[in-house]
């Protein structure tokens, strides 16, 4: 099992977009694959699903129960649980909703328990994807315990690029102290404008994200209207577009990102070699 958290404080930088469409062509790559929404927003979970079909979410594995007087302590439930299939073979989904943003409050303990239960749980996964919330809370800190490698969608521009050096900290701040296997995987630049020159000080922005970050993938993912429609239609856009060039770049970009982890293509072809 290999863990990776999608993570940028900054919001509406395409860490959902990105997390769906890597765990979708992963898993249509033959990885069985995972894809745990750790957002109380739950941008990722209604990309998939109506709310009308799960019950159990994240926050019920994470958070412990109300306390009922005279009753035994009550457990938080096994990730096992929460698991869903999603349309796409071999992705299971997490769930989250708002009630997830309750675990900010939670005692600082139960930030270990994602990591706990993917390793209890997780075992029938080759790859699992966390979509992390747009802070620098305690949900993302779980997804950074959690996790083997961090990516990092930017939008390509000075603005995408503001609060990487905070993000930079808090990875060497959970490597020090928690999770010393945590390593960057890379940057992806995302919402890019191919006909957009930019300004000397995005530049500026640009190569000193790629300072922080360590690796910035080749292919930028363009601000095409079928990303931002996939959603709506409870499909991930390498799907619901999938002769579209926003396919060939997802597709690139997937490429890429199992070449770094090491990983074959296709898990097929590898069982087959
Ligand atoms: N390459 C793209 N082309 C077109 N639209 C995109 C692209 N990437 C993301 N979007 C759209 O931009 C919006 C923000 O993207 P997304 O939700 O993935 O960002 P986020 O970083 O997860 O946001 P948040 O911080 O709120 O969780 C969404 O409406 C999404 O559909
Ligand atoms: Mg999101």
């Amino acid at each position: 099992m290999i863990t990776i958290a999608v993570a940028n404080q900054k919001g509406g930088v395409g860490k959902t977009t990105v997390t769906r469409e890597l765990a979708a062509c992963c898993a249509l790559r033959g990885y069985q694959t995972l894809a745990v929404d750790c957002d109380p927003q739950g941008n990722l979970t209604s990309s998939w699903v109506e709310p009308d079909v799960y019950e159990v979410t994240l926050s019920h594995v994470l958070i412990e129960p109300d306390i009922q007087i005279g009753s035994p302590k009550p457990e938080p439930l096994p990730l096992d649980d929460a698991i869903l299939e999603s349309p796409v073979p071999s992705l299971d989904i997490v769930p989250s909703d708002i009630r997830l943003a309750r675990f900010e409050l939670q005692p600082d303990y139960l930030t270990h328990r994602l990591r706990n239960q993917l390793k209890e749980h997780g075992g029938a996964y080759d790859l699992v994807f966390i979509d992390c919330p747009p802070q620098l809370g305690k949900l993302l800190t779980a997804a950074l315990y959690s996790a083997d490698y961090v990516l990092v969608p930017c939008a390509a521009d000075a603005m995408g690029l503001q609060g990487l050096s905070d993000l930079a900290y808090t990875i060497e701040q959970v490597r020090k102290n928690v999770n010393s296997e945590l390593r960057m995987l890379g940057a992806v630049i995302n919402l890019y404008k191919p006909l957009r020159n930019l300004s000397a000080e995005s530049r500026g922005a640009v190569e000193a994200a790629i300072e922080l970050v360590g690796h910035v993938f080749d292919t930028n993912l363009h601000d095409y209207s079928k990303i931002a429609e996939a959603p709506s239609q409870k499909l991930p856009a390498v799907i619901y577009a999938k002769n579209h060039r926003a396919a060939d770049q997802l597709w690139s970009l997937t490429d890429e990102v199992l070449e770094r982890l090491g990983l074959s293509r296709n898990k097929i072809s590898a069982v087959k070699r």
